[in-house]
């Protein structure tokens, strides 16, 4: 800093910004220069253009405030004038002002205010580097520091939030300082939180001899149930001494600004038998929530993770934060039909899009899902149902009342249970809506875990899991299962099922016609699964389709599979028309044609990825029978059915060291094709 500069005070700094803002031309010139001058124009400039006015003339109007700038060493933190545009109410200058000058290395984490009783101020440093007071952040490079003209040393730091002490309401005739957070609750009444009332938590606490956590000394996060929550007579019986364990974090302040998104946080209800974390996580529409944990349960705990919104944060009391929320943790007493109920009054809530598309769609699904027994839902986000395809379809009541019944499961689905049936391979789950599957899939990514989960086409994430209810889960996910939002090429590129049959296709430049959103495929995709069988039954012509040298051959073969026509053909249309045709039907593709016959078998289906009964599709093609695996993976250009081998024969590729000519391989296509037609004969004949 140079000397010039060192030597004013704060005082003047901040009224030559006020100055500079209310009218350049009229500055005191003096000043002005010297901040011109200043090394670090680029500083001088934004702090010009931030400094509030508001808050100069706070600061002047505040007899103590105006004589620490005078005559004390000091810390202040301004916050910036669109801080206070977003801030309501009044503003309490000598929160922000603590009697020891900081900067940011020398910033501690418990700080005592200037204000009436010193109420504390609390220091957050991220590992990113972000610093933040109580809920606000420092903007980092406009720390000024500076020794005033009685040689006092001053610092300021510009906050992009205005600082928000704990106060009474003005009718309160009740002068108290500095509460911790029991008295904080019982005072409530009286303070200056909203509407909201804390009693019945309250007196739970009381009930259970846990005052003494609330005013334990040090500093930690509580987090507490409004009298909103317990509208559920029976619900605040639940509040046992462990639930109220599991609303404090011990030793860690946690502003929900500063607050790390998703990561679990140990409460004090954490030991051998019973083990509760909390994190915070953020919605897109900025609504701050906290979700609660319970990873080992017992009788009166089961496991699982409760959501709650908070309804008033960062409340600063001696001993930490306090955040309200809107129901209580932990406890878990509803069904997940009342679950999806609880949404009708909730305006905001995370799941009020997909509860009024059921309700709109004539509510029939919320009576199915009470009377299923156990159940998981995937419910899509309140965004999901944003999307425009999306909105299409609710308008189509019937295909709707699929796509909502293929996000059910007629299981308890946890993400334990999907792990377990999800080694190393994808995990197949039968949906409400017949013969749509759901496939799961876990990652990790930089050492987060991402589920995925994909129906009818949608490969959507899992954004909040395991939402427990008394009767099974909800999974909050970012899409609507069911409506397409990608061409046949992005899915094929993206399944995991399906990569070799991209990788075929890449070979030659098969796969870039499937991008075309102007046609209408129907892709008969052999999953990975399927290419391999083929390994072990026809090793080397395995190994030449998968050579680049022979994308001749893959392609004419691919070819095969892929049909194109003015429209799609679901399964169900092919079995209704290989019925109405009495035989095989011919389906058209880029050269000629395909001639299968499609049909449903029941059986019993058993596999890798799952086992159970099932009614399928059987594909005959050339005297083979093939299963379809997945059927009905619907695109924006198209349809895939995942079958469970390719429509491949030895033949297909007969060469040694190199590939045919065009013409020797229609060749071999038009005697296979006139061997099929004799062998069709002789069949037919017997
Ligand atoms: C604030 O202090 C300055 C001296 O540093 C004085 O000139 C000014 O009048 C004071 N303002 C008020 C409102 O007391
Ligand atoms: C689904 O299949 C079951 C039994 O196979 C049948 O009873 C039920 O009606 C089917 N539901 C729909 C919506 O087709
Ligand atoms: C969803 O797509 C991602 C790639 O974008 C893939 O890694 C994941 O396995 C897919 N999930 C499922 C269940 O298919
Ligand atoms: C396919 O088309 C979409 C637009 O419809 C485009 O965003 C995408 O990049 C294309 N992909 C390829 C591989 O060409």
């Amino acid at each position: 800093m140079p000397s010039a500069f060192r030597r004013c005070t704060l005082q003047a700094a901040l009224l030559a910004c006020l100055c500079v803002a209310m009218s350049p031309l009229r500055a005191s010139a003096s000043i002005v220069e010297k901040l011109r001058d200043d090394s670090d124009l680029s500083q001088a400039t934004t702090l010009r253009r931030l400094i509030p006015v508001r808050f100069y003339s706070l600061l002047e109007q505040n007899i103590i405030a105006n004589s620490t700038l005078t005559l004390r060493p000091c810390t202040v933190f301004v916050p910036t004038n669109a801080a206070f545009q977003r801030h309501h109410g009044p503003t309490h200058v000598l929160y922000h002002i603590t009697t020891t000058p900081m900067t940011k290395d020398e910033l501690i984490k418990v700080i005592p205010s200037d204000m009436g009783g010193n109420p504390s101020l609390y220091i957050t440093k991220n590992r990113n580097g972000d610093i933040y007071v109580n809920n606000a952040r420092i903007i980092p490079s406009l720390t000024v520091e500076m020794t005033n003209s009685l040689g006092m040393r001053q610092v300021m730091h510009i906050i992009d939030e205005v600082l928000v002490p704990l106060t009474a309401l003005p009718t309160a005739k009740m002068e108290f300082t500095n509460l911790d957070a029991y008295q904080f609750m019982k005072q409530a009444d009286i303070l200056d939180i909203g509407e909201n009332r804390l009693r019945s938590y309250r007196s739970q606490v009381t009930l259970m001899r846990k005052d003494n956590l609330y005013q334990s000394p040090g500093g930690h996060t509580f987090l507490i149930p409004v009298d909103e929550g317990f509208k559920q007579t029976t619900r605040s019986s639940l509040v046992d001494n462990k639930v109220i364990d599991g609303h404090v974090i011990l030793n860690n302040v946690i502003f929900t600004a500063a607050a790390q998104m998703e990561v679990p946080q140990t409460t004090a209800a954490f030991e051998d038998n019973l083990k509760v974390t909390v994190s915070f996580f953020k919605q897109k529409d900025g609504k701050m929530y906290v979700k609660s944990n319970t990873l080992l349960g017992d009788a009166k705990h089961p496991t699982g993770v409760v959501l709650a919104e908070i309804v008033k944060g960062n409340i600063p009391v001696r001993n930490g934060v306090v955040h309200l929320i809107h129901r209580p943790l932990m406890i878990i007493d509803s069904t997940v039909t009342q679950f999806l109920q609880s949404f009708k009054d909730n305006e905001n809530g995370a799941l009020r899009k997909f509860y009024d598309v059921i309700m709109d769609n004539g509510g029939e699904v919320l009576t199915d899902i009470s009377n299923l027994g156990e159940i998981t839902i995937l419910a899509p986000s309140n965004d999901a149902w944003e999307a425009k395809d999306v909105q299409n379809l609710i308008r189509n009541r019937e295909k709707l009342r699929d796509i909502l019944n293929m996000h059910i499961i007629k299981d308890k689905l946890n993400v334990d249970r999907i792990r377990q049936k999800n080694k190393n391979i994808i995990a197949q789950v039968p949906t409400v809506n017949n013969r749509t599957f759901l496939y799961f899939n876990i990652k990790e990514e930089n050492g987060e875990e991402m589920i995925t989960v994909e129906g009818g086409g949608v490969n959507a994430t899992v954004l909040q899991a395991d939402v427990a209810q008394t009767n099974g889960y909800v999974h909050i996910i970012d899409k609507v299962l069911g409506v397409p939002y990608t061409t046949v090429l992005e899915k094929l590129e993206t399944d995991p099922m399906m990569s070799d049959t991209f990788k075929l296709g890449q070979f030659s430049a098969f796969n870039n016609q499937l991008n075309n959103t102007q046609r209408r495929f129907t892709y008969f995709v052999p999953r990975d699964k399927a290419w391999q069988k083929t390994k072990l039954d026809y090793p080397s012509t395995h190994k030449k389709l998968f050579m680049e040298d022979f994308s001749y051959h893959s392609r004419s073969i691919l070819e095969r599979h892929l049909v194109i026509a003015d429209n799609v053909y679901t399964m169900n249309d092919l079995v209704a028309m290989t019925a109405a045709s009495g035989d095989s039907i011919l389906l058209p593709t880029y050269r000629d044609s395909l001639k299968v016959k499609v049909e449903e078998e029941a059986g019993h289906l058993h596999d890798e990825y799952a086992s159970h009964e099932w009614t399928g599709y059987v594909i005959t093609w050339n005297f083979k029978k093939i299963n379809v695996y997945r059927p009905d993976v619907e695109c924006t250009n198209g349809i895939i059915h995942v079958i469970d081998y390719p429509m491949l024969e030895e033949r297909d590729v007969v060469v040694n060291g190199g590939s045919y000519p065009l013409g020797t391989n229609l060749c071999i296509l038009f005697s296979n094709i006139l061997m099929i037609a004799i062998a069709k004969f002789l069949f037919l004949n017997n």
